[in-house]
């Protein structure tokens, strides 16, 4: 299996960055997921500088929803990235870690009149998914005599290749203005005395490793802009949304990054804004393509068990890793301990939780494996432990940020008192 950088295999052992995981399990136990900081941030740069080599007015928001530890949104603060936030949870966690509430866009097509008042009151730039929304916002703008700056969540209607589930910018999303109404919206904004439309927003989808979708999308974003400009408004940003995806399948997904996402995007973004004389900031919210192959989920082998195909019963299930049983989604799974051994034998990897559907890879080809074995499911840092629950009782496990050599505790293991402790009998 093609391994990325920060991955190695020595001594029959899998490394992460200079950790030994068996060694991490030991320490810290399991399940755990652990991630490699170093990597985020070379993601996190490698997606920057794609973008800015086409155009110096790039800002990132990172995506917070993939992952909000608080230690990996610090560190992206101080590399200088915004976020994406969709919720006062997220907007909370990323000022938190030190992001400047200017640099945060609040997305959602379900905001609370709570998130909202959060919003305004902190200076956080909302983007507004529904007319009813808008009147909402301008009520409360007003009331606390605060000036808003807005964008308008643009539907493009665009079919992405991806699991239906991921896919928000078809015509059918519950998210978003149908693009045909979008500049009747921004027209309503404009006789909202306390909202500046200030931007514009469309996220396509997730996941996604074909480039012409992107493409697609920044030619009607660049159209509505002219459509926009000829109305008085001179847009300060175009938020071009997340989604770029990655090679969860090894051996066969291409291996697409934001080089070529800059590539598709960009001659149609400069194009746009050199005709209509504009130079707007270009925004972007990646995900998934920061952090997910940053982090392993390590888990243990309980039990095995021979039946009609070969168990390997572990102590992580989709209550810890739901994008299996969610979306079909592929994972990789090494043997970290014996990660040398010849692939002899075909497993299914099995969860803890009561549930059929509790499997976290199929049809595996790996080595024979036996009860306290380690397991480390690959790429499983974006929409991994952000989507956990506590499911059968069981407490959300821990997580471990490196950076270099050391090894840090990010998010204690929680204990059953932590169930027990919201409960009142
Ligand atoms: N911006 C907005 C408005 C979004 O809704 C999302 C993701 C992103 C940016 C980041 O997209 P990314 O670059 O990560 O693809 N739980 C699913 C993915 C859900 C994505 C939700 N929105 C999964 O595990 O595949």
């Amino acid at each position: 299996m093609r391994l990325p950088p920060h991955l190695a295999v020595r001594d029959g052992r899998l490394l992460i960055g200079s950790h030994d995981c068996v060694a991490l399990a030991e320490r810290f136990g399991t399940p755990l997921y652990v991630t490699d900081g170093d990597r985020i941030l070379h993601n996190y740069e490698r997606y920057a500088n794609a973008l800015k080599a086409h155009y110096p007015k790039v800002r990132v928001l990172y995506a917070a929803k993939a992952n909000s530890n608080l230690s990996i949104l610090r560190m992206l603060a101080i590399a200088g990235a915004g976020a994406d936030v969709f919720s006062s949870g997220e907007i909370e966690l990323a000022l938190k870690a030190g992001m400047k509430p200017q640099d945060l866009l609040f997305n959602g097509s379900s905001k609370s009149r709570r998130d909202l008042a959060l919003a305004v009151e902190r200076g956080v730039r909302i983007s507004v998914d529904s007319l009813d929304e808008l009147t909402q916002l301008e009520e409360m703008a007003a009331s606390a005599n605060r000036m808003v700056k807005i964008a308008f969540r643009v539907n493009p209607a665009l079919e992405v290749p991806t699991h239906p589930k991921i896919a928000t910018g078809l015509r059918t999303s519950k998210f978003g203005i149908p693009h045909e109404e979008v500049v009747s919206a921004y027209r309503e904004a404009m006789r909202c005395p306390h909202l500046e439309p200030a931007g514009m927003h469309c996220h396509i989808g997730s996941q996604i490793l074909e480039m012409a979708p992107f493409a697609e999308a920044a030619r009607v974003m660049l159209r509505l802009a002219g459509e926009l400009k000829d109305i008085g408004i001179h847009l300060e940003f175009i938020d071009l949304g997340g989604g770029l995806g990655i090679p969860y399948r090894r051996e066969q997904d291409p291996e697409v990054g934001p080089e070529d996402y800059a590539s598709a995007v960009m001659p149609h973004f400069l194009k746009g804004i050199r005709e209509l004389g504009i130079e707007p900031e270009l925004w972007v919210e990646p995900g998934r393509f920061i952090v997910a192959d940053s982090t392993l989920l390590l888990t243990r082998v309980n039990s095995v068990k021979h039946a009609h195909a070969n168990f390997a019963n572990v102590d992580a299930g989709f209550n810890l890793l739901v994008r299996p049983v969610m979306y079909d989604a592929y994972h990789e799974v090494i043997a970290a301990g014996k990660a040398d051994q010849p692939a002899t034998q075909v497993w299914t990897i099995a969860g803890p939780i009561c549930e059929s559907g509790d499997i976290l890879a199929r049809d595996r080809r790996m080595p024979e494996l036996i009860a306290g074995d380690l397991l480390a499911i690959l790429d499983a840092g974006a929409y991994g432990f952000v989507m956990s629950s506590q499911y059968n009782a069981r407490p959300r496990c821990a997580e471990v940020l490196l950076r270099g050599d050391e090894a840090r505790l990010v998010r204690r293991a929680e204990t059953m008192e932590d169930i027990i402790s919201t409960m009142v009998v």
